[in-house]
Formats: structure tokens, sequence, C-alpha cells
């Protein structure tokens, strides 16, 4: 084999244990934990979301992510490599995996442009206290026909950048900073709101369990939850997988990774709840929540810039590091599959 061939055969991977598990949560701690869950778990009874939410990432959630990261090591090969090394037929299995992270990514560096604009807008402050203005205001920056693409070009060249420069240099080495400053602030924020007058009221409308509202949809809606918080069946997991090295012990990191995902989604709850609730704000859903509510609620309280001008950087923090997890899966096929192999085959 010649040196050029040898040098491409040779794989990037992980350096180390953390590296691999601050990657992982990165991709799995994103806008679904910070966007999605808190307002799915303040409409489908708070605490009892919360316990369906559990029961399913134990019996459903860390097999299927202990079953990802376990092909991915073993077969060391990307997504449609690794469903190859299984059964030679079984590549276009492992080709949905990348179709599915490529969908995502799709609308995720969309909504994740908005979040870079929304970081300056923040420091800036928004001075708004009426959300029918803060609606205005995301309206027309969505509409507006070259903001929102300049801000998603942004988003994706660092996404690209990290990626660009490997795994141990771009994923691991990035992931090691963004996902420890993404903690604190998640603990800060957590603290800060839960210190605001009327906090409590947040909290109730959180977290006390209303055993009422557990229906089949509540139920469909936390295993949606689970598959998209803990990037399942996208690829991501798997292709981080795939670059763990063989003396790590799989249970034992399959167990941190979830344990660390569900603790973020919590605790966006409690950043959302209190502050929204502490001045008076009616907790919408989805995207209004987090780009016309809180935008309302940030004007509203002393030190809002600083206050808003954090979330939306982890909101950014959250969003990157999911991003480069499901850019990742497609970089893996590409150099393994069809640069080494030279052919574009599933
Ligand atoms: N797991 C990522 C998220 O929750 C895709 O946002």
């Amino acid at each position: 084999m010649s040196q050029k061939q040898e040098a491409l055969k040779a794989r990037d991977g992980f350096a180390s244990r953390v590296g691999f598990i601050f990657a992982a949560a990165g991709s799995a701690i994103g806008l679904g934990n910070i966007w999605r869950f808190p307002w799915l778990a303040g409409a489908y009874g708070g605490a009892a979301f919360l316990a369906i939410y559990l029961f399913i990432i134990v019996v459903v959630g860390i097999t299927m992510f202990m079953g990802e990261v376990a092909l991915g090591r073993y077969a060391q090969r990307s997504n449609v490599g690794a469903f190859k090394k299984v059964n030679k037929s079984y590549g276009w299995v492992g080709s949905l995996g990348l179709i599915a992270g490529f969908m995502i990514l799709s609308f995720y560096s969309v909504v994740g442009g908005w979040v870079i604009y929304y970081v300056f807008r923040a420091l800036i402050g928004f001075n708004m206290t009426d959300p029918a203005l803060t609606g205005q205001l995301f309206n027309s920056f969505i509409s507006n026909p070259i903001l929102p693409l300049l801000f998603h070009a942004l988003f994706m060249a660092l996404t690209i950048l990290i990626c660009y420069n490997g795994v141990k240099d771009g994923i691991e080495k990035y992931s090691n900073i963004m996902m420890p400053a993404l903690l604190i602030i998640v603990i800060s924020l957590a603290i800060r709101s839960l210190m605001l007058p009327g906090a409590a009221e947040g909290i109730k409308f959180y977290l006390v369990p209303d055993f009422s509202k557990i229906t089949a949809e509540a139920a469909l809606a936390a295993l949606g939850q689970v598959f998209f918080s803990l990037s399942l069946g996208m690829g991501s997991i798997l292709t981080y997988g795939s670059y763990l090295g063989k003396n790590e012990n799989i249970p034992n990191v399959s167990l941190i990774v979830p344990l660390m995902d569900t603790l973020i989604a919590v605790l966006a709850g409690i950043i959302i709840f209190p502050a929204v609730f502490s001045y008076g704000f009616e907790p919408s859903s989805g995207p209004g929540l987090t780009f016309v509510t809180l935008p309302a609620v940030f004007s509203e309280m002393p030190m809002g810039q600083l206050f808003g001008g954090a979330f939306f950087f982890l909101l950014f923090l959250a969003a990157l590091t999911s991003a480069i997890s499901l850019l990742e899966p497609l970089i893996a096929y590409m150099i393994n599959e069809v640069t080494n192999e030279g052919l574009l085959k599933f």
C-alpha cells in the first residue's frame, strides 16, 4: 500500500474518554433540550411528563444509545460502512441515518443562525416589554430576505470549520471548551432565575405533576423527544462511537451522556419558567417561548441584557455542538466509503 493510501486508511478518533463524553453530550444537548423540552414538559403535566420521559430514557433511550456506540466502535467505520460490516447488503440502513441527520441539520442550522442574531440583539437590549412587539421583531427578522441567510451562513461556516479540523483537533478540542462553558452558564442562569421574586409559581407550573395531562399524545411526545434529544437514528452517535477507543467501557459512557442530557433539559425549564412567571408572562409554546416571550421577559429583568445574552449564547453553544455531530456522519461517510474505497455506493 502506498504512503498516501496508508494515510487515507488511518482513522482520526477521540484522544480521551472525556473528549468522547463531551462530544456525545454536545450532540445530545441541543435546541431540543432548551427550546423544546421545557414547553413540552410544561404543556404535558410537568413532573408527570418528566416521569414518563425518564422511563422511556431508561427502557429505550439508553439501550439504543449503547447499541449505536457499540456498533460504531465495533465497525470503526461510517454509518454506512458499519451496517455493511454487519452484512454487505445492509449499507442502505446506514444511509437512512445520514439522510435523517442531513435533513435535521437543514432546519437546525437555520435556527442556529437565528440564535446568533439573538445573542447580539439580547446584548444590545430588546427594550420591548410587550410580546406583541417582540413577536413583530421576530417575524420581521425571519421574513427579511437577507439577514437570516447571512446568519445561517455564519452558523454553517463555524460548523464546517470545526469539522474540517478533524475529530481530535476539531470536534474534541472545541467540545472540551464549549461543554464546560455550557454547563457553567446553565447552572448560573438556573440559580439566578430561582432567585427572582415569584419564581415558585414558575416551578409549580413546570414541575408539579398533573397526571390528568398524561395521554397517549403526551407519551408519544416524550418518545419523540427521547429520540431527538439523544440524537438517535441520525448517524451522530454511531459515528462518534466509531471514534471511541477500544478500551473504553461502553455501558459506562452510555449512561453518563443521557444523564447529562436530561439534567440540562430539566435545568433549561428551571431557567425559563421562573423568569416567565416572575414577570407575569404567559408561557407560550415552541419558537414563541424562546424568540417572543423571553425577549420581553429579559426587557423587564434588571441586567436583562446580560441574562438574555448569556441565555442565547447558551442556546448557540448547544446548537453548534449538535450541528457538528449532524455534519460529521456525512464527512465520515465521504472519508471512509468514498475516498478510501473510491465508490459512491450505499
Ligand atoms: N440532540 C439534539 C437536540 O436535542 C439534536 O437538539
